[in-house]
Parts: structure tokens; C-alpha cells; sequence
């Protein structure tokens, strides 16, 4: 990965630019943050230890948790270029960013184990159904017992008829890929991105993103094939929605 030194000022523009794209894509994900908090401090009986952010791009997830728990070590896992050299630049220190690929199985090996928690936000629709069924097995391996994975993504309503699902009117969805695009549009016109960005073709040239978009049902279905033996639905909002699987 070119190692280029990015404005930290920039970063935190650009970062905070993200999560207004992000939200502009899930309303909801502020909440889905306050519930994974509530619900690993409960848990857990008090702040987690170790955790972990899987996709973790530019790292607001992370910074966020290792704000709120402050005694715990917290890593994330990403693959793009551009979004580590972000996170990298704005949490020197603060986080465990880690480059590795979570559809290959040395992803494990560079991050540990021992997670009082894993997350994957809007990360597993990049993923086909079998190595997403992968994935969740390799987490189940990093989690400390008793340690929950949270995934979030598009996981359309199981009981709405198939039609309704595929019309479903998104509010904002037209809005928020504009958004996207336009963010993706600034980087190229910075020459300090230019090497990243390259970095990032390169990554991404033989990896179409699999737009997955199983329901909950077939998420609480493979991580029960994973070895989880409870997971049930923590968060909703709209055609998004978190699973959360324990690992007993
Ligand atoms: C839509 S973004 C979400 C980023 C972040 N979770 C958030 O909510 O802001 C999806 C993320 O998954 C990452 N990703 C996709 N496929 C990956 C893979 N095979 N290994 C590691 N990260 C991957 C992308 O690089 C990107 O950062």
C-alpha cells in the first residue's frame, strides 16, 4: 500500500463527510451505535476488553467505541487503500487498523482473537452468500466466549411478500448514492490521493462488490451453521437491519 502522508485537517473533513453519506444511506445507524454499546455492556457486565470493527473504512465506528470504552483495545479491518490510509491517519495509535482481506482466511491471523465483540456495518453485502457463510465461521473463532458479533447490512423484512420487498420505496437512497459519488469524485480531484487511489483499482479490479442482501432469516441461518447457537434481531430501520449472534 503507498504510504502517503495525508492532511490530517483533509482526513478529518473527509471522515466526517463519510458518516454523513452513511447516514444519509441508514437514518438509523446512530441508534444501531447506542444499542450495540447497551447491549455488549449488558452483556458483558461493564465495558468489553477487546473489539473489533470488521470493514471498518475510514474508522468512525471504531474511534467511536474506543471512545466510549476507553480501557479497550480496538481494531479494525479493512481492505480499501484509500478508507485504511483515513483511519490510519486520524486514530494514529488509538485503534489497530489492520489491511487484510476478509474473504481470505490470513484475515484471522493478523487480527487475534479474544473479541468481546465484532461488528460488520454495511460491510457483508460486499460479500457472496459462501464466503460471507466463511466469515462468520472465522468469527466465531476470534470471539471470546461468551462474545457477541453484531452484523448489520441490507437484510430485507423475511415476512414481506418478495414483491413488496424488491419495490420497496427507499426515502433518501437516490440522494445518498449521489452523496456517495460525489465524495468518491473530491478524493480524485486531491493529487494526495492520486497513488491510493490507484492502490485501490488495483484491489478492487477483480472484486465486484456482491450487493448481497440476504434477509435475517438466512443471516441467523448461517451463523447458526457457523456454530452460533443464539442470534435474533437487535436493530431495524427500514430495509436495514443488525442480527446479533452470541458465541456461547
Ligand atoms: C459500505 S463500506 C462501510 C464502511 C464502514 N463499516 C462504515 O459503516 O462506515 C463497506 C466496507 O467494507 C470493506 N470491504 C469490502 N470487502 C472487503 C473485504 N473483502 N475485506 C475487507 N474489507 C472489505 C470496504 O472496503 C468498505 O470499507
Amino acid at each position: 500500500m503507498p504510504s502517503t502522508a495525508l492532511d490530517p485537517v483533509g482526513v478529518a473533513g473527509r471522515r466526517a463527510a463519510w458518516d454523513t453519506v452513511m447516514t444519509g444511506f441508514v437514518p438509523g445507524l446512530p441508534a444501531l451505535e447506542r444499542v450495540i454499546g447497551t447491549v455488549t455492556e449488558g452483556l458483558h457486565g461493564g465495558p468489553p476488553t477487546r473489539v473489533l470493527d470488521l470493514g471498518g473504512g475510514p474508522g468512525l465506528l471504531a474511534e467511536r467505541m474506543a471512545a466510549r470504552w476507553p480501557g479497550a483495545r480496538v481494531g479494525l479491518v479493512d481492505i480499501d487503500p484509500v478508507l485504511l490510509a483515513l483511519a490510519r491517519t486520524a486514530l494514529p495509535g488509538a485503534v489497530d487498523v489492520i489491511d487484510a482481506d476478509l474473504t481470505a482466511p490470513a484475515w484471522t491471523a493478523a487480527a487475534g482473537g479474544g473479541y468481546d465483540l465484532v461488528t460488520a456495518v454495511m460491510t457483508v453485502h460486499y460479500l457472496d452468500p459462501a464466503p460471507i457463510r466463511t466469515l462468520y465461521r472465522a468469527i466465531r473463532r476470534i470471539l471470546a466466549p461468551g462474545g457477541l458479533l453484531v452484523v448489520a447490512d441490507l437484510m430485507p423484512d423475511d415476512h414481506a411478500p418478495t414483491v413488496m420487498r424488491a419495490l420497496d420505496p427507499v426515502p433518501g437512497e437516490a440522494t445518498a448514492e449521489l452523496a456517495w459519488t460525489q465524495w468518491w469524485g473530491e478524493l480524485t480531484a486531491a493529487a494526495e490521493f492520486a497513488p491510493l487511489l490507484a492502490a485501490r483499482s488495483e484491489v478492487f479490479r477483480d472484486r465486484p462488490t456482491a450487493e448481497f442482501a440476504g434477509g435475517p432469516a438466512w443471516h441467523a441461518q448461517a451463523a447458526r451453521a457457523a456454530g452460533f447457537a443464539e442470534s435474533g434481531l437487535l436493530w431495524r430501520d427500514g430495509r436495514h437491519a443488525a442480527l446479533a449472534c452470541r458465541r456461547t
